[in-house]
């Protein structure tokens, strides 16, 4: 970690902003009065990287970082490690209640490496927050109380190294060179020791499978196939001497088959069940078609006879019409009296009411005519009252001379009732005229019909026959169509069992053939032993010739069989013995035959299976042996890496070798300081140690060992700062990879207590340092000769309750 830029504001004693550029600064010094701030640049430093600070004595709280009447402050700090370039910023507020916090945490990398983290510059944020220590921490690979113990030593603190206690030196020289990876390398070796025993193990299990390859049972194995080429040869040879047995056998058997097969073929000749009845239905089919024949014709003669006859008679209809006229004309002349009679008295009744008709108008004439006489009678017995003697009439105009006495007055209404009545009677009488009118007319249009029907009925029969006659003649037709039916019905008839007789004949005929083919079927395979050619004419012949045939020539093969059974039994026997040799001597080398097939077939692939099977088991017992080998050889090889591992965990078990390493590198670290020390001391201590703990050599004092605790401040501050450059120059060559690089080193105060000599070399040292190693060297120093020997100077004020810094020219 190399300083870039460190901007603190409201940080402690700087209340107000204030900056320092480290740019192209390797050696620096801080210098000031007393209480002016020198330090607290320092703090501001580690307080960035790690939020805390070595005086303030407590990791959890950051109260100190503020001074009391300040309510926020930033601290800022861009640094270099490792060709990049980063931001480590921290902010603190003081809350209502008075706690103080860190706010806003954050640690970036700079995209651009020459960057001072203005607001303007890319940035990718590593941490932030609570991440930010830890980041920290693993950035540079120290954490809080190395980083105060070997990069920076605080004023006061200085000798924290050289003091510490054995463990806890070896505790931050671990962690300084990298040296946790061994106990993990332990871990793991101890992890691949188990797994590789494992792996043994299962590898020895694995083995036990394989007892049975032995060398023995390899020639065992060897052995056995040995014999069984043996074997299979003598199968070979035997085998032409089996086959000739065997063929003796088949061909005896052949014949007993043969035989034996022509005997029963023969003997299951039989009849054909009834060719007698055949030829008896045969016949009686033929008969029985022929009156079928005869019927048929007799029917076709009678059917055409009846025709005949019915042709010749008269036709149907005309006399079906004569008979209607003649019965319409008996109705017809039957009605007419009744309608002559009727059509008179309506004729009488006409002139009858004619008659009343007439006599009643005239009735009525005078009944009118008698109520005029009455009206006029009326006024004139009204007038009369007003006649008067000598006055003239009203009427005649003549004087009356005798005034009459009153008249009788004439009944009006009477007169008028009369002609009413008389009306009323004309009005009726004139409709019964016209009713009886109407009656005439009828009747006697129904008697003109009536009797034109009749004339022209009559006219129309006067040339036909008569009644009786016509009815004589349909009576007779009517037989002659009921004849033509029957025997049309007795045609159809005699058809119908004309066509069945032919059907039954068709039938018979096919079972004749059927019971020929049957013949053939049986005579055909017989051909070859020499069946009788049959009687093409008759079939129950033919049928007895073939059967009594059959019967001799199976009685021949049935004596020629017990010859043939006698030869099969002698050539089996001597064919079993043959086999029973070798079978014997297959048996005796456990080879398996397959049952139920003949030895000859099964005799040499049983032998070549037994071999191939016996070469299997040389060739798998061969390849087992080598697996076996290649288990064995990894199981060696398990084992070793099993041993390996094992002594590599148990040697870096429990910290023992970073243990180890740390006392070699305690070594040379004492050894380097040891010379610087000299240097510094003027060549009076020497610095060595003894199990961690440091002691000093005291030239001065007869080479005396006394603890580095016995040594002044001046002396303690030499031996620390021997120490620190030490380490800065020891550790890149001694740590592990990824181990702290410590680029910086900053001394604060110690200087004061040495005395001018020494100063001068601790100056010289210094400055080697810084140039020659490429080292950030800083240090806090009142004492001027010092400070004017370092290069570039940063002055810290005090005034206006807040620090400034500024650095000094050049
Ligand atoms: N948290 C704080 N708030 C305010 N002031 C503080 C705080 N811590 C320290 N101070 C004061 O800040 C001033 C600077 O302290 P610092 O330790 O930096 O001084 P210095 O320059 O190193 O002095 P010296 O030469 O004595 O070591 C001192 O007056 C100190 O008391
Ligand atoms: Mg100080």
């Amino acid at each position: 970690m190399r300083p870039v830029l460190l901007e603190m504001d409201g940080f402690a004693s700087f209340r107000e902003p204030a900056a320092v550029d480290f740019r192209e600064v390797d050696y620096f010094a801080l210098v000031g009065p007393t209480g002016s701030g020198k330090s607290t640049v320092i703090d501001a430093i580690t307080f960035a990287l790690y939020g805390s600070v070595p005086r303030w004595n407590n990791r959890r709280t950051v109260a100190n970082a503020l001074a009391p009447t300040t309510d926020r402050g930033t601290v800022r700090l861009v640094f270099d490690l490792a060709e990049h370039r980063y931001v480590a910023a921290r902010e603190l507020r003081r809350a209502a209640a008075g706690g103080v916090g860190v706010k806003n945490a954050r640690l970036e990398r700079l995209a651009d490496p020459d960057a001072l983290g203005t607001p303007d510059d890319i940035t990718e944020v590593l941490a932030s927050d609570s991440e930010v220590t830890p980041a920290v921490e693993k950035l540079l690979g120290l954490p809080f109380e190395h980083f105060i113990t070997c990069v920076v030593l605080p004023q006061g603190d200085f000798a924290e190294f050289l003091h510490a206690q054995p463990a806890r030196r070896q505790e931050i020289l671990v962690k300084l060179m990298g040296l946790e990876i061994y106990p993990r390398i332990a871990q793991a070796a101890n992890t691949e020791a188990e797994r590789a025993r494992q792996r043994a193990e299962l590898l020895a299990q694995q083995l036990e499978e394989f007892t049975d390859a032995t060398e023995y049972a390899e020639q065992a194995a060897q052995g056995r196939v040995a014999t069984l080429e043996e074997v299979a040869e003598r199968v070979r040879a035997a085998l032409p001497e089996l086959a000739e047995h065997g063929a003796a056998v088949t061909e005896a058997r052949r014949a007993c088959e043969t035989l034996t097969a022509e005997r029963d073929r023969l003997r299951a000749v039989a009849v054909l069940a009834g060719p007698e009845e055949l030829g008896k239905r045969e016949r009686d089919i033929k008969a029985a078609e022929e009156a079928a024949d005869e019927q048929l014709a007799a029917a076709e003669a009678a059917d055409t006879a009846a025709r005949e006859q019915l042709a010749a008679a008269p036709p149907r209809a005309p006399l079906e019409q004569a008979r209607r006229d003649h019965m319409e004309l008996d109705a017809l002349e039957r009605r007419l009296p009744a309608t002559q009679a009727l059509q008179r008295h309506c004729a009488r009744a006409l002139s009858d009411v004619t008659a009343a008709e007439e006599e009643a108008e005239g009735l009525a004439l005078q009944a009118r005519r008698t109520q005029e006489a009455t009206a006029r009678s009326h006024l004139a017995a009204a007038l009369r009252p007003h006649l008067r003697d000598g006055a003239a009439c009203p009427v005649c105009g003549q004087r009356v001379t005798t005034t009459p006495g009153p008249p009788a007055a004439p009944d009006l209404d009477r007169a008028e009732q009369a002609r009413v009545r008389a009306d009323r009677e004309v009005e009726r009488l004139r409709e019964a005229w016209t009713e009886a009118f109407r009656a005439e007319q009828r009747a006697t249009g129904e008697l003109n019909a009536l009797t034109g029907r009749i004339v022209a009925l009559r006219s129309v029969l006067a040339d036909a026959l008569t009644r009786e006659q016509t009815t004589a003649a349909l009576a007779l037709r009517e037989r002659w169509e009921g004849a033509a039916d029957a025997a049309d019905a007795r045609l159809r008839r005699a058809r119908a069992a004309r066509a069945s007789a032919e059907q039954a004949t068709t039938r018979v005929r096919r079972e004749v053939q059927a019971a020929w083919s049957a013949l053939e079927h049986v005579r055909d395979p017989l051909v070859t032993l020499g069946a009788p050619v049959p009687d093409r004419d008759d079939l129950a012949a033919a049928w007895t010739a073939l059967v009594s045939w059959a019967a001799a020539a199976a009685t021949t093969r049935e004596a020629a069989l017990s010859g043939a059974y006698e030869r099969l039994a002698r050539v089996r026997g001597e064919l079993t013995t043959a086999e029973g040799r070798l079978v014997g001597v297959l048996a005796t080398h456990e080879v398996a035959l397959h049952a139920g097939r003949p030895l000859t077939e099964t005799a040499e692939p049983a032998v070549a299976a037994a071999l191939e099977g016996a070469r299997q088991e040389a060739r798998r017992l061969i390849e087992r042996r080598k697996q076996a080998a290649k288990l064995d050889m990894q199981r060696q090889h398990k084992e070793r890496a099993h041993q390996v591992a094992r002594t590599l965990g148990h040697l870096l078990r429990a910290d023992g070798f970073p243990r180890w390493l740390v006392a070699t590198t305690l070594d040379t670290l004492v050894a380097e300081a040891s010379g610087t020390l000299a240097e510094l001391s003027g060549g009076q201590f020497e610095l060595t140690h003894d199990d961690g703990g440091f002691l000093a050599v005291d030239h001065a004092d007869a080479d005396s060992r006394r603890p580095v605790r016995t040594l002044s401040g001046g002396e303690s501050f030499q031996a620390s700062l021997a120490l620190a450059l030490a380490l800065s120059a020891q550790l890149p060559a001694m740590a592990a990879a990824g181990a702290a690089q410590l680029e910086s080193i900053f001394l604060d105060e110690g200087f004061g207590a040495l005395d001018e000599a020494t100063l001068e070399t601790v100056a010289a040292t210094l400055e080697e340092l810084a140039t020659r190693r490429d080292q950030v060297v800083g240090i806090v120093t009142h004492i001027d000769a010092l400070a004017e020997r370092v290069p570039v100077r940063f002055a810290v004020r005090r005034g206006q309750g807040t620090s400034s810094i500024q650095r000094e020219a050049p």
